[in-house]
């Protein structure tokens, strides 16, 4: 990580900043972390004018060539896995043994479009007509926008800039104005791997200053967000208005649906990780337990043992499971939400409350609601945090109709040992991703990732999925020309 103030990279080199600004640990907000680039119109612009300049460099070099860049830069990243992780949890606050996984992750996922770059770009097709050839091939989209969240700083970021990268895409890259140290590290190793000047230009401070820049730039080509539903909604209308390609990934309330013959420590393990891992803060976590018919009784009790031995403190210490939230903003969000559960009336179980014996760290305790009404606020809003509402249904249909009653879709459990009913559960669940016996949470990167309904624009990150956003179809009708004819000149 660089100790200079930093964040702007333009044509592969780091631009001086004019403007500051200081990024402080969630932790301990007296300690500054480091002090960033805050970009202005002026870098954005400077930015998409490299990003258009390098790009028929990029485009043509071999596929294959930019796939061993990109493993050289997994491998850097894997070198730097403890500066990384370490970095990145005074940053944001995850804790250390969940930070040197998300830089694990990152090094998978830039692997994995390593080897993308040898697989087929096209398709050959059989044609109605003889003597022609017809065959569809991807060509890049061109410059792309990628503006990525504070939550998951290094494995997000990678999810797009890989695959934008493989495909023979050009870079601007806006993250989250409070993890750009996150981002200065994942670009470095980039820019050190061998990624040419202009082709991944990096963008750091608040959106105020450069939001409307940033998605309005003539040259943009595509844009791909991870973030709330307002500001994605925003960024989705004015790109239809303009006709650039946008790809959106926002929020999620998703269930867990617990059976009465589920394994209960497995059922109870993975509702809790999904649930306060990352201290709630996904856009997969687990926000709603359903507990169908009489499990209720023996699930509840385990569960709440097992949320009251969560250790919440200082994420930088090994034995630590609940970090704080990323920001004030973010506790602020929560805070409000305790106070509506408050209002709502639903049965607090555990939690509730800010850790004030944590000082001026943005601590929350990890909150578990009993009875929560699928209709209130906390049943049916997102909240981002360490927060749990547990929900009661009679039968699985009644448990589905809670579970999709809601406005988001984006990934959903199911516990069981029947296979009648998980099948049940997974052809009828509204939600994008599904798992049967693991926690709602978390995304292997070969496979598609995204949501329905208000969760993501139906579109898919990650896998072989990714091609259909960073690259356009070309489809090509070759025909013969007439053969020579003998004592005919050459032309
Ligand atoms: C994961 O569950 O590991 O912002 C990934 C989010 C999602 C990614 C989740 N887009 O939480």
């Amino acid at each position: 990580m660089r100790n200079a103030a930093s964040g702007i990279l333009i044509n592969g080199e780091w631009v001086e900043p004019e403007a500051t600004y200081e990024v402080r640990n969630p932790a301990r907000p007296t300690e500054v972390v480091g002090e960033f680039a805050r970009a202005g119109p002026e870098h954005v612009d400077a930015a998409y004018r490299a990003a258009r300049d390098a790009l028929a460099g990029w485009r043509r070099t071999p596929a294959i060539q930019r796939g061993a860049i990109l493993h050289r830069a997994a491998q850097l990243l894997a070198e730097r896995t403890e500066d990384l992780a370490t970095a990145f949890t005074r940053e944001e606050g995850k804790t250390i043994a969940e930070t040197r996984v998300e830089v694990a992750r990152g090094a998978q996922i830039l692997r994995y479009y390593a080897g993308e770059t040898a697989q087929p770009r096209g398709e050959v097709h059989p044609s109605g007509f003889s003597g022609r050839f017809l065959y569809s091939v991807r060509e890049p989209l061109g410059v792309v926008c990628l503006i990525t969240p504070w939550n998951f700083p290094v494995a997000i970021p990678l999810w797009k800039i890989t695959p934008a990268l493989a495909y023979g895409n050009t870079v601007v890259w806006k993250p989250a104005t409070i993890t750009p140290g996150c981002a200065v590290g994942v670009a470095e190793a980039l820019r050190d791997a061998g990624v040419p000047g202009g082709v991944l230009n990096l963008v750091t401070g608040p959106a105020s200053a450069i939001g409307g820049s940033l998605t309005d730039h003539e040259e943009v080509d595509g844009i791909s967000f991870t973030g709330s539903l307002e500001i994605g909604r925003q960024i989705q209308l004015r790109a239809v208005e303009r006709g650039v390609k946008v790809q959106l990934e926002l929020g999620g309330k998703n269930p867990v649906v617990v059976l009465p013959d589920a394994d209960l420590d497995q059922a109870v393990e993975q509702t809790v990780r999904g649930a306060m891992m990352s201290t709630g803060q996904k856009c997969t976590a687990t926000s709603r337990a359903i507990l169908v018919g009489d499990g209720a009784e023996r699930f509840v009790p385990r569960l709440l043992e097992r949320v009251r031995a969560l250790r919440v403190g200082d994420p930088l210490r090994a034995d630590v499971d609940v970090g704080p939230l990323a920001s004030a903003e973010q506790l602020e969000t929560v805070l409000g939400y305790l106070d509506v559960a408050r209002e709502e009336g639903h049965e607090l179980a555990v939690g509730g409350r800010r850790l004030e014996e944590e000082g001026e760290g943005y601590f929350v305790e990890p909150t578990v609601y009993l009875d929560v009404d699928p209709a209130s606020r906390i049943g049916r809003e997102e909240i981002f945090g360490p927060v749990l509402g547990v929900l009661r249904a009679a039968s699985l249909e009644e448990a589905l109709e809670i579970a999709n009653s809601v406005e988001f879709g984006l990934s959903a459990s199911i516990f069981t040992r029947d296979i009648r009913e998980a099948f049940q559960f997974i052809d009828a669940v509204e939600a994008g991703v599904v798992h049967v016996n693991s926690e709602t949470a978390g995304a292997e990167p070969q496979v598609p990732f995204g949501g329905v309904k208000a969760s993501s624009s139906h579109s898919r990150e990650q896998g072989k999925a990714a091609a259909e956003f960073y690259t356009r179809l070309k489809t090509v009708y070759l025909d013969m020309p007439p053969a020579e004819e003998p004592g005919r000149p050459p032309r």
